[in-house]
């Protein structure tokens, strides 16, 4: 099999390593790719759609495998469809549960899936009557893709209303903060859990802690995830079971109603309260660093759950009986202003550990930063110290100027 594999981080990186040591596969090319992806294929320079779709159509790609959200939210898989090309992903409409917030909560409600209460604003001046009326903190959301950070979690009326106009007059989103949704605040801890599709049924795998914020103890800005463990250690059979009736089932049955059949990824992400599991959003492609540790425990052959997915098979997901850990390695300042372009060294020091790049690249005969997140190290163990251990003293032999991580990841 001929794979494309769309995306730059850590989270192709892992898909590539498992699918590098299947023997069907005869060829892997990467868009845009990094300093791993590198190694078991090819990277080629590669954005738009049509670039995309050309590239395929020529190089008689097999399977695409989209990673991160924007590519199906724009459509991807309906132009490789009209072309008879393969992808692993929803097309447009359903991927419009990751897309349009407004569009999932109205799914989330009629479906009764367990869900945090909110309203839909397309006004302004709706808006700002509605939020004088709330308790604080309150949650407001822009509707579209913002960059993950289209969420405001606001403490005060006062924040609730820059927060709005930001979103709704100023635009500092553009067209994706013109339509808001504003929901109550939970309070609780989260969990990720990303389910395969076949097209009818859905197929969860364990639970992953994904670590958010930028700080060592949860302080500090949100990122994109600076870290991750599998299972989640905190996710109880009675959170799954919360889960299974009240949202699993329910979604499916949703998808069902709607006709919204795909072969891919829905990930849920959760927020467990004090009065059980609620789901605060869909993504529908794989999470990164969550993919890390899943396919650090998964058994199947990647490619049979995929294969299978796409030939509306039923299949029985198979995880080892031990815990990942995954530590992202970032640049100095992220998530905001970074420097990057600093040489990374020490990765043949790494003995216990998985080295997977994400924001590096290749450049002349040395990898450089080029992202954010800039590597992941990942071990597994019989226990969370084990693996953590692991991946702790890996990290201390891999250096770039300005790197950072968190201390804490895989620690209870
Ligand atoms: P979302 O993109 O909707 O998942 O939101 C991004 C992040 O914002 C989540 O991972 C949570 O940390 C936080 N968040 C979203 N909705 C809520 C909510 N209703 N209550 C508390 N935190 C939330
Ligand atoms: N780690 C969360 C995400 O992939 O969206």
């Amino acid at each position: 099999m001929r794979i494309l594999i769309i995306g730059e981080g850590g989270r192709e990186s892992a898909l590539a390593a498992q699918l590098t040591k299947d023997a069907r596969v005869t060829k892997m090319f990467f868009a845009n790719g990094n300093a791993s992806t590198d190694k078991y294929g090819q990277n080629v320079n590669l954005s738009a759609i049509t670039e995309l779709r050309d590239f395929a159509i020529k190089e008689k790609v097999d399977l695409t495998i989209v990673g991160p959200e924007a590519p199906l939210v724009a459509g991807l898989r309906d132009e490789f469809k009209k072309h008879d090309l393969k992808v692993f992903g929803p097309d447009q409409k359903v991927a419009s549960l990751e897309g349009s917030k407004a569009f999932s909560k109205k799914f989330m409600q009629t479906y009764d899936i367990k869900t945090a209460k909110a309203v839909v604003f397309d006004s302004y001046e709706d808006a700002k009557a509605y939020i004088q009326t709330q308790e604080y903190p309150l949650v407001v959301k822009a509707s579209g893709l913002a960059g993950g950070k289209g969420v405001v979690i606001c403490e005060t009326l006062e924040e609730a209303e820059a927060t709005i106009h930001d979103f709704m007059i100023r635009r500092i989103y553009g067209d994706a903060g013109i339509r808001l949704v504003i929901e109550e605040f939970l309070q609780g801890f989260e969990a990720s859990i990303i389910a395969f599709s076949n097209g009818e049924n859905l197929f969860p795998c364990i639970s992953v802690k994904d670590y958010k914020k930028a700080g060592n103890g949860d302080a500090g800005p949100n990122t994109g995830g600076m870290g991750s463990v599998a299972p989640s250690p905190e996710f109880t059979e009675e959170h799954y079971a919360d889960f299974e009736e009240n949202i699993l089932k329910t979604t499916i049955k949703g998808l069902k109603a709607e006709g919204f059949s795909f072969k891919g990824i829905i990930f849920f992400g959760l927020m467990i309260t004090k009065n059980g599991t609620y789901l605060l959003e869909y993504n529908m492609r794989f999470g990164d660093p969550e993919t890390q540790v899943l396919m650090a425990l998964m058994e199947n052959k990647i490619l049979d759950v995929i294969n299978d997915c796409m030939n509306g098979k039923n299949i029985e997901l198979k995880f080892k009986d031990e815990k990942a850990v995954c530590l992202v390695m970032c640049s100095g300042g992220y998530p905001r202003n970074m420097e990057l372009g600093f040489e990374i060294v020490g990765e043949e020091k790494v003995k216990h550990s998985q080295l997977l790049y994400a924001g590096a690249v290749k450049s002349g005969d040395k990898i450089v930063s080029n992202g954010g997140r800039v590597l992941n190290i990942i071990a597994t163990g019989a226990t969370y110290d084990e693996a953590r251990k692991k991946v702790y003293e890996d990290a201390s032999h891999v250096h770039f100027d300005y790197s950072f991580y968190r201390e804490d990841i895989g620690k209870f």
